[in-house]
């Protein structure tokens, strides 16, 4: 992977987006300080200048490589990257379907992935990352948190940067030829699952289709990439991106 370091920019996403054309794949590129930091639903993501992780990774694929239908493994991947990064750290995190980072009750990582998309299914993907590092205050946020605040009282130090980036891609790098291959596609699946936000917990969700509270059990992902909800009354539930929210 080569990793292009901007100081300021909009956002990665965006500028990833604009120059798809002249990137190779497995460009990444990262930026000091975001201007216009894109987050999901529309929202901002803030996130104090130099102090963390806000970059794109580009893949393009191959024509019929990766179907439209598994591009939720895309999702896999890049959340096993950074979980496995933390657990290096010594930060136990989980996967707040699809692709929030949590540790405990408390969100350090978002992401916001983008495709585009050819007759053969995806042509790309800008796959963009937002890890707090070394931000230790969060004024507009209630629930965040940061490795520097996850580890403060064990490693009082600044992280570098570059360095934690650079393993984040190796471990990214590791598990990218999982998405060529079904059984592949089943290991991201089955690790991923296996470190679900709340799995087999009894919580309260929002159906924000039928805009009904609910208390459910989340038991898994489909392979078309829906939540899974088991309800109080045993039905079986199914989730689209934006249909669901958890009440935290
Ligand atoms: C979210 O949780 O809402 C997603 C946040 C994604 C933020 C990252 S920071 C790097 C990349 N560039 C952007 O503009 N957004 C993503």
């Amino acid at each position: 992977m080569k990793t292009l370091w901007l100081d300021t920019i909009d956002s990665t996403n965006s500028e990833a987006l604009r120059r798809l054309p002249d990137l190779p794949s497995c460009t990444v590129l990262a930026a000091r300080e975001q201007t216009a930091g894109r987050g999901q639903r529309g929202n901002t993501w803030f996130s104090e200048p130099g102090k963390n992780l806000t970059f794109s990774i580009v893949l393009k694929f191959g024509p019929g490589a990766v179907s439209a239908r598994d591009a939720h493994y895309l999702n896999c991947l890049a959340s096993l990257s950074v979980v496995s990064l933390l657990d290096s750290f010594g930060i136990r995190s989980q996967i707040k379907w699809p692709n929030d980072i949590y540790v405990g009750k408390r969100k350090i990582c978002g992401m916001l992935l983008e495709n585009t998309l050819c007759t053969t299914g995806l042509a790309a993907s800008v796959i963009g990352i937002g890890l707090n590092v070394n931000q230790t205050a969060f004024p507009r946020l209630a629930n965040a948190t940061s490795v520097a605040l996850e580890l403060g009282q064990v490693q009082p130090m600044e992280w570098d940067l570059a360095q934690t980036l650079e393993c984040l891609l190796r471990l990214f790098e590791e598990r990218l030829p999982l998405l060529s291959s079904p059984e592949g596609r089943q290991e991201l699946m089955a690790d991923y699952t296996a470190r679900l936000f709340q799995k087999d917990v009894p919580a309260p969700y929002r159906d924000l289709l039928q805009d009904r509270e609910f208390t459910g059990v989340i038991e898994g992902v489909e392979p078309d990439g829906r939540l899974r909800v088991r309800d109080a009354e045993g039905g079986k539930r199914f989730f689209r991106f934006k249909e669901i929210s958890y009440l935290l």
